[in-house]
């Protein structure tokens, strides 16, 4: 190859780079342009999934408020009247909602949903394992806060929620291990 041949090659190369980089810093101008409004875009998505986030836990909390306001206050029992071990069916809230008030010891009374949450058959107490007990499958809830503790049932026995008022037990509504009952 001649050396005007290469000085013409060389020209011709460094004149189509020229160009290239004058394209290319266009497309990258543009490039950042079109990653910051995505990235802007984003942002706003994040921010308004976080505001519809918050609406929802205020919106649950405001439910679970109102659900607690409705429940009924009855007399289940007079506090002393049911031995040590001993348990009491009553109906709370509906008059067909069996359920289970237990004495646990000298002070300590709880009451649950008699309805497994299995197959709704009737759970007794056991005061030797001081656990609830269904005998249709061997399903055992926690005394202490309804949890499944072993067998098939799904989840926990809706507890009913108890005050000391006036040596009487009073029920004054329900709730679920780890969340609100709805009715
Ligand atoms: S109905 Fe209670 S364990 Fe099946």
């Amino acid at each position: 190859m001649s050396d005007s041949s290469v000085r013409s090659s060389t020209v011709q190369s460094s004149e189509e780079t020229r160009l290239w980089r004058e394209e290319f810093s266009v497309a990258a101008a543009e490039q950042g342009y079109v990653e910051r409004r995505q990235f802007g875009k984003f942002l706003l998505l994040i921010s308004g999934a976080m505001f519809a986030g918050q609406l929802w836990l205020l919106a649950k909390e405001w439910m679970a408020r109102a659900r607690r306001s409705v429940w009924p206050r009855r007399e289940v029992a007079v506090a002393g009247e049911i031995p040590v071990g001993g348990a009491r069916v009553f109906q709370y809230p509906g008059p067909m909602d069996n359920c289970l008030l237990v004495r646990v010891d000298e002070t300590r009374y709880v009451a649950y949903s008699q309805k497994c949450t299995h197959l709704s058959c009737a759970v007794i107490y056991s005061a030797a394992h001081k656990r609830l007990e269904c005998p249709c499958h061997e399903g055992y809830f926690s005394i202490d806060d309804g949890h499944v503790i072993q067998g098939p049932p799904p989840r926990p026995l809706p507890k009913v929620d108890l005050e000391l008022s006036g040596g009487k037990l009073i029920a004054i509504g329900m709730s679920e291990f780890g969340k609100d009952q709805e009715r």
